[in-house]
C-alpha cells in the first residue's frame, strides 16, 4: 500500500526525532512493501515568527488529503506559551476531530523504571485520553469592574449554563476568571466505546474510568453515566471507576491493576506524563491523536526541549514508537510489529542508547540501530 504522510517536524528537537522516525518507517516500508509519500510542512515557532500566522487555513485544507499526520514537537522560546499549543497542536486535534488520544504506557524489557520492584509485566496498559472536550474547549472569560455582570450575562445566555459566580461578583468585585469543562453525551460515548473496543481487540479484561465525579458532579457525573451505559454492551469486560487522585497513586503503587484507562482530557494530560515516567521517561512515550474515521496524528508526547536542540542527544524512540503506532493505525500490522520488535531488541541489548537511558549514543545512532534490526 501507499500512504500520504504529512510530516510536521516542528520546533526544537522535533526535527531530529522525526528524522529518525522517518528513517525507521522507510526501513519498515522497504521490508514490508509499504510506500510512503512524505510531505514536509514547516509549521512551528520559526514559521510563526516569520509569517505572523501559526497555521494557514489553506494548509489545514491540504492536510485533509493526508492519510495521517506525523508530528515532532512544538514550543519555541521566543513565542508566548499557548500560541503554538493552541494554534497548531490543539487546532489540528480539534479540526480533525481526533477524539481519542491513545497513549500506551508500557515498560520495555531492559528499561529501568523508577518504581522499585516493578517490571515489564507490571507496567503494560493503555491510557485512552478524551481529546476534544473537557477543559480544553476554550470556553472561559475574565472580567473586571463593571464588565463582570455584562460578561456573565452574555456567557450565561450563550452557553445556557448556571454559574455560581454571582456571589463572587456581588461580594468582592475584584477580578473574576472562569473556565468551563464540557462533556457531551456523544463525546463521552465515542471515546468510552473506543476504550472498550481496544480492550477487546487487545484481549484485555478491564477498563477503568478515571474521573472526579465526587466533586465535579455535573461534568463527570455525565461521564460516569455514559461509561456505565456503554459498559453494559461489553459483557465479560470488567468496568471499574477510580477517582483521579487515587489513580495517580495507583500508577505508582500498583500499575499492574491497569489495563485500559479511559479519562477526560485534562486528567489524561496529567496522568500520561506520570505514565511516561514509569515507562522509562519522556524519551519513551508516544501518543496517537486518533479519529477512527478521519485523519489521525501521531507524535511523541515530549515537548520541543529547545535547550537540547541540535545536539543529537535526544532519545528518538518516543517518535519512532509514534511512527509504529501510525503503521498499526494504517492497518500495516506486520510492519508495525517489526518496528516494535526492533525497538525492543535495541533496548534489551542496551548497546545503543541515548543519555537519558544511561548510554552515550546519538539520536541518529539509535535510529540507525533500530532501522537495522528491521527485517
Ligand atoms: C500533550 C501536551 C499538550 C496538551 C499541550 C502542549 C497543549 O501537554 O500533548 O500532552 O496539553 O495536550
Ligand atoms: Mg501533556
Amino acid at each position: 500500500m501507499r500512504y500520504r504522510i504529512a510530516v510536521i517536524p516542528g520546533d526544537g528537537v522535533g526535527p531530529e526525532v522525526v528524522e529518525e522516525g522517518v528513517k525507521v518507517l522507510t526501513a519498515a516500508g522497504d521490508a514490508y512493501g509499504v510506500r510512503f509519500d512524505f510531505k514536509f510542512y514547516p509549521f512551528g515557532g520559526d514559521y510563526y515568527l516569520e509569517h505572523g500566522e501559526v497555521l494557514p487555513d489553506s494548509a489545514l485544507k491540504e492536510l485533509e488529503g493526508a492519510d495521517a499526520i506525523y508530528l515532532g514537537a512544538i514550543g519555541h522560546p521566543r513565542v508566548a506559551p499557548g500560541v503554538l499549543e493552541k494554534g497548531l497542536l490543539l487546532r489540528l486535534r480539534f479540526h480533525f476531530d481526533q477524539y481519542v488520544n491513545l497513549r500506551p504506557v508500557r515498560l520495555y524489557p531492559g528499561v529501568e523504571t523508577p518504581l522499585r520492584g516493578k517490571g515489564p509485566g507490571d507496567i503494560a496498559f493503555y491510557v485512552v485520553r478524551e481529546n476534544t472536550e473537557d477543559f480544553y474547549v476554550g470556553v472561559g472569560g475574565r472580567f473586571k469592574g463593571e464588565s463582570h455582570r455584562a460578561g456573565l450575562e452574555v456567557n450565561r445566555r450563550l452557553y445556557r449554563l448556571r454559574f455560581s459566580l454571582d456571589v463572587a461578583v456581588q461580594g468582592a468585585p475584584g477580578e473574576v476568571a472562569y473556565q468551563l469543562g464540557i462533556a457531551t453525551r456523544r463525546g463521552v460515548e465515542r471515546v468510552v466505546r473506543y476504550a472498550f473496543e481496544l480492550c477487546k481487540r487487545k484481549g484485555l479484561r478491564r477498563v477503568t474510568s478515571v474521573d472526579k465525579a465526587n466533586v465535579l458532579g455535573d461534568v463527570y457525573g455525565l461521564w460516569r453515566e455514559v461509561f456505565s451505559e456503554v459498559a453494559r454492551d461489553y459483557e465479560g469486560v470488567e468496568a471499574e471507576f477510580a477517582f483521579v487522585d487515587a489513580a495517580a497513586m495507583w500508577f505508582v503503587k500498583n500499575p499492574e491493576r491497569f489495563q485500559v484507562v479511559v479519562t477526560p482530557n485534562m486528567f489524561g494530560d496529567i496522568l500520561t506524563d506520570l505514565g511516561a515516567m514509569i515507562q522509562g521517561g519522556l524519551g519513551l512515550a508516544p501518543g496517537g491523536n486518533i479519529n477512527p474515521g478521519g485523519v489521525s496524528m501521531f507524535e511523541p508526547i515530549h515537548g520541543s526541549a529547545p535547550k537540547y536542540a541540535g545536539q543529537g542527544v535526544i532519545n528518538p524512540i518516543a517518535a519512532i514508537w509514534a511512527g509504529q503506532m501510525m503503521l498499526s493505525h494504517l492497518g500495516e500490522e506486520a510492519a508495525a510489529e517489526a518496528v516494535d520488535r526492533a525497538i525492543g531488541q535495541v533496548l534489551r541489548e542496551g548497546k545503543t542508547l541515548t543519555k537519558d537511558l544511561g548510554g552515550s549514543s546519538s539520536t541518529s545512532q539509535v535510529g540507525d540501530a533500530i532501522a537495522a534490526k528491521i527485517h
